[in-house]
């Protein structure tokens, strides 16, 4: 089959003819995949700096909505024509950027009928991350005051939505052009990332409570983020940039957990418009590479999409 992939870590995105899926263990699935998302964690992949269970030449993609076409023999609850979400690592056969996928059925969530394709493909990463920081990392609780650093982006806007849903007072950062944005999601004051004031602008809107926790979702962001909590507070980072525990703050660094149920309670909340998620950017096979060149150099304001 054809796919967007790498021949080797570190090559240029490109189409790749690959073995078609092998018979299903027990345990997976097959699925026809309608979408597959882009996001800046495929570089990752492509440069060599995360493990995703398959070896060159392979297809990337690590999240993706299609239909189920064949089960294995154990499977129970997913059936051949059942339309389907997933991050499915690690990998079993191929990555997500390619017209068939074989997924562990643990690892699968049904789509809400209302929910596009599109929207489905590029929701896992981002919404399991974002749960998994506020319930896990962060523990976040109704009331608390809670600061995203890199709230326009694709994972920050689902952090501030899942918070405001929780309870949470949300202050958030972002560029001038996602502030009404991030707005609209709940959060209630919106600072400008390009001021070098808004630690303490944000301190300051807190006021006595302060800010209990803090998750940065900025490329570095995690010290600057973590100097607007309270000592005993909470950081949780997940771009990898940890800093050193402080003033009795406690320090998450965060990766996302493939998590079937997880991903169909965070898709029913989708489905009944609780949540706003959206696509910027779809593109052919052919067109993966460019489209994730543009979403690592932060071209695109909203998430992105192959079809294969
Ligand atoms: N650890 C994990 O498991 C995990 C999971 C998901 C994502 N991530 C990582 O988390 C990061 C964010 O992911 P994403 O999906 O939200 O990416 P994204 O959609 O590409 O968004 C990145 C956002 O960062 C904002 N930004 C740029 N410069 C900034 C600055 N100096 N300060 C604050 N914000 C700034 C931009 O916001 P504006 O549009 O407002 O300018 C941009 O929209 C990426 O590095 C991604 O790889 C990690």
């Amino acid at each position: 089959m054809q796919v967007a992939g790498i021949n080797e870590i570190g090559g240029p995105v490109e189409i790749l003819d690959v073995q078609d899926p092998r018979p299903l263990a027990a345990d997976e699935v097959l699925i026809a995949v309608k979408a597959a998302g882009i996001g800046n964690w495929d570089e990752i992949v492509r440069t060599g700096g995360w493990d995703v269970g398959a070896s060159v030449p392979m297809a990337l993609g690590v999240e993706a909505a299609g239909v189920v076409t064949e089960v294995g023999e154990n499977v129970d609850g997913f059936h051949p024509g059942d339309e389907v979400l997933c991050h499915p690592l690690q990998l079993r056969h191929q990555g997500a950027w390619a017209p068939l996928l074989i997924a562990p059925a643990s690892l699968l969530a049904r789509k809400p009928a209302s929910v596009a394709w599109e929207t489905a493909a590029a929701f896992p990463v981002p919404a399991l991350t974002a749960e998994q920081v506020l319930t896990e990392a962060l523990a976040l609780k109704a009331g608390e005051t809670l600061l995203v650093h890199g709230a326009g982006g694709v994972t920050g806007g689902l952090l501030v939505q899942l918070a405001v849903l929780r309870g949470a007072n949300v202050l958030a950062t972002s560029g001038p052009a996602s502030m009404a944005r991030v707005r609209q999601y709940g959060a209630l004051e919106v600072f400008d990332y390009n001021d070098p004031s808004w630690p303490a602008l944000a301190r300051r809107v807190a006021a006595a409570a302060g800010i209990t926790a803090v998750v940065n979702a900025a490329r570095d962001g995690a010290a600057t983020a973590m100097s607007t909590l309270v000592d005993g507070g909470r950081l949780a980072t997940i771009t990898s940039d940890p800093p050193a525990e402080e003033r009795g703050i406690s320090v998450s660094n965060v990766y996302v957990r493939p998590d079937g149920a997880q991903l169909e309670r965070l898709a029913e909340l989708l489905g009944n418009d609780q949540l706003t998620f959206a696509v910027a950017s779809s593109n052919r096979l052919a067109g993966a590479g460019a489209a994730l060149a543009a979403v690592v150099a932060g071209g695109v304001s909203g998430a992105a999409v192959v079809i294969p």
